[in-house]
């Protein structure tokens, strides 16, 4: 039920003083208060759908009953629309429209994943996304074409019992309106001894989509894919490059290259964009369970030098049981200019049963 087991492990952040290309300066901060969410839901990221309309994805989601109360089924992952916030002067909680059909992931689970709940002799895959999908066309009618990258993961308790691989989801909305669909577009695309690049994080960036995923010593290491025909094909290996001790190269490394490491970066959950204000690549994320402090860190290229992570916000823990993780950032809710961006954390709170409802406030960032 609980996610941050992902996040536990000590990750050592060098802060060094020295001088670097972007020094970025909080100007204000806005809050949003929390979502307003109609489903219980942890750890929520996004993406831009389509012109004003922002997919969100989240993890363990379950109704809340008339008492607000969480019921049971608690399911892996479900997905929901929302539009842009309001301006600044006048902040509104955000409005997460409804799933369409509670009880059905928005990632379904692969026929070896135990479906559809993923349980099974006590142990349970989850299908627990860490950042939005990577949106690879849209047009004016509202089709979209995006894909997501899934880490296959089985737990007992909060122990990971076995992570056989990554695979690619392709996530399709025909026109406007409906929830989009996610399909398992191909399983295992990357195996359980490569890098799962895409899961951490992405970001799409002259035409390329840049991949980052979790290396063994919890930072990121990085693939490129040059994005090709309508659809950006990211389900074609033969566009991807790797990023291997200092150069792009086509052969995928193993897991365990120590020369993929990229200095500086964390694999704590957390979000990259591009910042057109500073010309530079950005990566904002959490220090982890329990707290939602936010560090930022850039780079003028995907894979570095990326700048040692500063400390720019710290978020107010919940009294539940998890006290705050999952520190993201949205740049999908921004105008894309750079000059402001959003955040969120979960927290938990009691529910009048005493069981924990998740929480997640909204955080206006407007740089200097
Ligand atoms: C569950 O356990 C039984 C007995 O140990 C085994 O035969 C079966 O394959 C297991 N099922 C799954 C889905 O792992
Ligand atoms: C990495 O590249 C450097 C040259 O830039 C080379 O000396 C070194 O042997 C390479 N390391 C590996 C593991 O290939
Ligand atoms: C890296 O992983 C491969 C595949 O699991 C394994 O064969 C190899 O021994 C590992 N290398 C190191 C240096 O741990
Ligand atoms: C890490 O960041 C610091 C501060 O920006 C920088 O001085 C240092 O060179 C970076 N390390 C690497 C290996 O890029
Ligand atoms: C926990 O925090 C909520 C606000 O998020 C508050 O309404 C509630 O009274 C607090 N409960 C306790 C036991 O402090």
């Amino acid at each position: 039920m609980v996610v941050f087991m992902l996040q536990y492990a000590a990750a050592t952040l060098l802060f060094c003083a020295t001088a670097r290309a972007v020094t970025p300066i909080v100007a204000s901060t806005t809050s949003y208060g929390s979502l307003n969410d109609p489903l219980n839901r942890d750890s929520c990221s996004s993406s831009l759908w389509t012109n004003n309309v922002v997919l969100w994805v989240c993890r363990d989601s379950q109704i809340i009953d008339a008492n607000g109360n969480p019921e049971d089924p608690s399911i892996a992952n479900t997905a929901s629309f929302s539009s842009l916030p309001s301006a600044p002067h006048n902040p509104k909680p955000l409005v997460l429209s409804p799933s369409e059909t509670f009880g059905t992931l928005f990632y379904p689970l692969e026929a070896d994943e135990c479906p559809p709940l993923g349980l099974c002799n006590g142990t349970r895959w989850v299908g627990w996304p860490d950042t939005g999908p990577v949106v690879t066309f849209r047009d004016l009618n509202g089709a979209v074409n995006a894909y997501a990258f899934m880490t296959r993961q089985h737990l007992s308790g909060l122990d990971v019992i076995e992570t056989p691989g990554y695979s690619l989801y392709r996530v399709v909305s025909e026109h406007a309106g409906p929830l989009p669909t996610a399909k398992v577009e191909i399983s295992k695309f990357w195996s359980g001894t490569q890098i799962g690049y895409g899961t951490a994080a992405s970001v799409l960036h002259n035409g390329f989509a840049y991949l980052y995923g979790a290396t063994p010593n919890r930072q990121l290491a990085v693939a490129r894919a040059k994005l090709k025909g309508l659809f950006g094909s990211l389900e074609d290996k033969s566009i991807y490059e790797y990023y291997v001790n200092g150069s792009w190269t086509k052969t995928t490394p193993l897991y365990n290259d120590t020369t993929i490491v990229l200095p500086n970066t964390s694999s704590k959950q957390g979000t990259m964009y591009w910042s057109p204000k500073w010309q530079s690549y950005v990566w904002i994320g959490g220090d982890s369970f329990p707290d939602a402090n936010f560090l930022i860190s850039t780079a003028p290229k995907p894979e570095g030098p990326w700048s040692a992570p500063q400390q720019f916000y710290s978020g107010a823990v919940g009294n539940g049981s998890l006290p705050a993780y999952s520190a993201v950032a949205h740049p999908s809710l921004t105008d894309g200019t750079g000059d402001y961006i959003f955040i969120t954390w979960t927290r938990t709170r009691p529910a009048p049963s005493g069981e924990d409802l998740y929480d997640t406030p909204l955080v206006r960032v407007d740089w200097k």
